[in-house]
């Protein structure tokens, strides 16, 4: 059966670079792209629809126009932002949720996609190599929305036979597009100070470690778990997957190895303390065993892809 896509959270800092992908794997006019928002022209290679994920007769109505049989569920408020609006992240992440998994039972849709996160973690789970299966103690509301929804979608999947796959991603970062309103954003914006050749002031301490992964892992994973054979996805909530961690103070690094005029001083905010309750580095051996996920971008890779790229594309403004 042919597949036809829709990804909901189209134009975010994910859906972005995943429509392309899809697009090349699956045909252009078998991925509807689709957000909240006004459509971009970059999409315009084939169908894009303006959809709010807490509107949920809208969803069906794509899906039936589009005879939609994979949702890609994308659409989310990220950690930083969701702390300044709590109870409209809480919404946000948990109905749109709810919504599209109640329409895959109604609708027989075969496969959905939904990301969770390092956020799923807390203060009380071991930080270094934390395992997939562990205490989990989240104290954002993105990372209670991401722990709730694993529960969710592991019940959807158990209940009703709903084919649910989750990856919980770290830190994304990529050269194509910007990611909003989350605590490993830092990873981002300084590649685009530095190519702007601009000192950039850090809102981490220079001794944040955390797990990041390059946008081009994320996707081919993200692909890669979809297209394994059901058979092989034993972990219905959401599989830990890692590539590499760093501190902001070894990123500046590996970018003053590429532009040594680059600098970086630190002003901590209150992402700090986010920061502060995730893991340092994830055992992601679950998804290596399970369905061959391997990463290929290391801290040095990433670096120079990042630069060589953004130097051709030019920097946005963050
Ligand atoms: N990148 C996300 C954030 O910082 C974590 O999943 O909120």
């Amino acid at each position: 059966m042919t597949e036809r896509i829709l990804v909901i959270g189209a134009l975010g800092q994910l859906g972005s670079e995943l429509v392309v992908s899809l697009r090349d794997i699956f045909g252009s006019d078998n991925v509807i792209a689709s957000d909240v928002r006004t459509p971009e022209s970059s999409f315009s290679d084939g169908p894009m629809e303006i959809v709010d994920a807490l509107n949920p007769e809208r969803i069906v109505q794509v899906v039936d126009q589009y005879k939609v049989n994979q949702i890609y569920h994308l659409a989310a408020m990220l950690s930083a932002k969701g702390e300044a609006k709590p109870m409209l992240a809480w919404n946000l992440n948990m109905q749109s949720l709810l919504n599209v998994l109640q329409i895959a039972k109604e609708k027989q849709i075969q496969k959905v996609y939904w990301p969770s996160s390092i956020a799923c973690f807390g203060p009380g789970t071991p930080v270094e190599n934390t395992p997939q299966h562990t205490i989990m103690d989240p104290n954002t509301v993105y990372g209670i929305s991401k722990l709730a929804g694993e529960r969710w979608c592991e019940y959807y999947f158990n209940k009703y036979g709903i084919d649910v796959r989750s990856l919980r991603y770290p830190g994304l970062a990529g050269y194509k597009t910007l990611p909003g309103g989350g605590t490993t954003d830092y990873a981002v914006d300084i590649f685009h100070y530095a190519i702007r050749g601009e000192n950039y002031e850090c809102f981490l301490q220079p001794d944040a470690m955390l797990p990041m992964m390059y946008m081009d892992d994320a996707v081919r994973g993200t692909i890669e778990l979809m297209q394994a054979p059901a058979a092989s996805v034993k972990i219905r909530s959401s599989y830990n997957i890692a590539a590499m961690s760093f501190t902001p103070s070894q990123i500046a690094e590996a970018i003053k190895l590429e532009l040594p005029a680059f600098t970086i001083n630190y002003k901590p905010d209150f992402r700090q303390k986010i920061a502060e309750s995730w893991p340092d580095s994830i055992d992601d051996s679950a998804a290596r065993d399970d369905w061959g996920w391997d990463h290929r971008f290391d801290l040095e890779a990433m670096t120079k892809d990042m630069l060589a790229n953004l130097s051709i594309t030019g920097p946005q403004n963050t």
